[in-house]
């Protein structure tokens, strides 16, 4: 199939409105359509159509069992997706929507179980990316996306990480440019008892503490994996945002941690080894392909570069990547959580 691509951002939108209503068609008539969101790109489709949903597994590779997230652009079109809205979640979407938060509840009879991989609960975001939200609202209906990707790669953060991935795959893709945040949205699960983060993200704990009162976070987050407990959200299961290499995760002073990764890359060809750094350190490495993510105290560019900097290292065809630790911080959390399953837990304490 020949996929369209289209560039749409914030400079052209109120110029785009053909363009708009051409994507909404495809939609409606059960096609797929990438897209820009604040977090990371998205493949849409018509949530309310099983074949859509059905055919965004097919388009990513993905295991049918792992849902999707419902994107919504107004608060009137949540209702016909839940079965009840809880007042957490009302206060939740006044202080968090549109934004980077992604909101679980008992799911509605109208939301198709291809869409939820079987469960009885739906995820629903509110995205505030222009684009996105243009686009939703030309689609007129709830509009399933998981992230742009083949299954297991990184995320894609520009649309040239789409194109590389679903090109000749899907009916469209929409070029909105970089991305703002550059991690999945922070999940929150309000199905049952005490709201319960399963997946970290821009809005951490502490945020959604001060308007919800506790929150917990799934074990499975936090277990080390010979424990095998079963993370709540299916996704979190699988070995993630993943490069073709071998990663690595290295945790220590800076100084042991410079000198163990140059111990390291002296053990390798240096075409086929690799670091991920900040700014701070990037010349303090002796060899091989070295991909700085910005000022380790700007972890805004931490985040957003990063699946960017996974992706280079496979286009370089790097076998051995080495990646300094980013503990601590606000977004340390949604950071090490994306680090840890694209190593698969491989860390080395120096
Ligand atoms: O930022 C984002 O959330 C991006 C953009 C496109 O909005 N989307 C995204 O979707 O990251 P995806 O499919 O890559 O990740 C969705 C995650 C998966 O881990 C899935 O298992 C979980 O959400 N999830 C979806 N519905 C769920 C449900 N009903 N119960 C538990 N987990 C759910
Ligand atoms: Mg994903």
């Amino acid at each position: 199939m020949e996929t369209v691509i289209l560039k749409i951002n914030e400079d052209n939108i109120s110029k785009m409105q053909k363009e708009l209503d051409m994507l909404g068609n495809i939609i409606r008539g059960g096609g797929l359509v990438a897209f820009p969101t604040e977090t990371v790109y998205g493949l849409g489709g018509n949530a309310l159509d099983e074949k859509a949903s059905e055919r965004i597994y097919a388009a990513k590779g993905r295991p049918s069992d792992n849902p999707l997230i419902a994107h919504i652009a107004d608060m009137s079109e949540l209702k016909q997706l839940v079965y009840e809205i809880p007042d957490i979640a009302v206060k939740l979407a006044d202080r968090f929507w549109p934004g980077p938060l992604t909101m679980i509840f008992k799911k509605s009879d109208t939301v198709p179980y291809a869409t939820t991989g079987g469960l009885d609960t739906v995820a629903v975001r509110m995205p505030s990316h222009p684009v996105a939200r243009e686009f939703i609202l030309a689609a007129g209906v709830p509009i399933a996306a998981p992230s742009a990707n083949v299954s297991g790669r990184p995320s894609p953060t520009s649309a040239k990480h789409v194109i590389e991935d679903l090109d000749g795959r899907i009916d469209a893709i929409i070029d909105g440019g970089k991305v703002d945040i550059g991690l999945e949205s922070t999940i929150i699960d309000l199905s049952e008892g005490v709201p319960t983060i399963l997946r970290p993200g821009f809005i951490n704990r502490d945020m959604l503490e001060n308007i919800t009162g506790e929150v917990h976070i799934d074990p499975a987050l936090t277990a080390s994996p010979d424990e095998h407990i079963r993370p709540k959200a299916p996704g979190m299961m699988y070995r993630h945002y993943a490069p073709k290499g071998e990663l690595t995760i290295v945790d220590g002073t800076p100084d042991n941690v410079v000198s163990y990764i140059n111990d390291m890359l002296g053990r390798y060809p240096k075409e086929v080894t690799g670091v991920i750094t900040t700014t701070e350190n990037e010349d303090r490495y002796s060899c091989g392909t070295v991909i700085s993510l910005g000022a380790r105290n700007d972890e805004l560019s931490v985040a957003r570069e990063l699946y960017g900097a996974l992706r280079s290292m496979d286009e370089h065809g790097i076998e051995h990547i080495y990646v300094e630790s980013f503990n601590g911080g606000r977004l340390g959390e949604a950071i090490m959580n994306r680090l840890n399953k694209a190593a698969g837990h491989r860390v080395v304490r120096v």
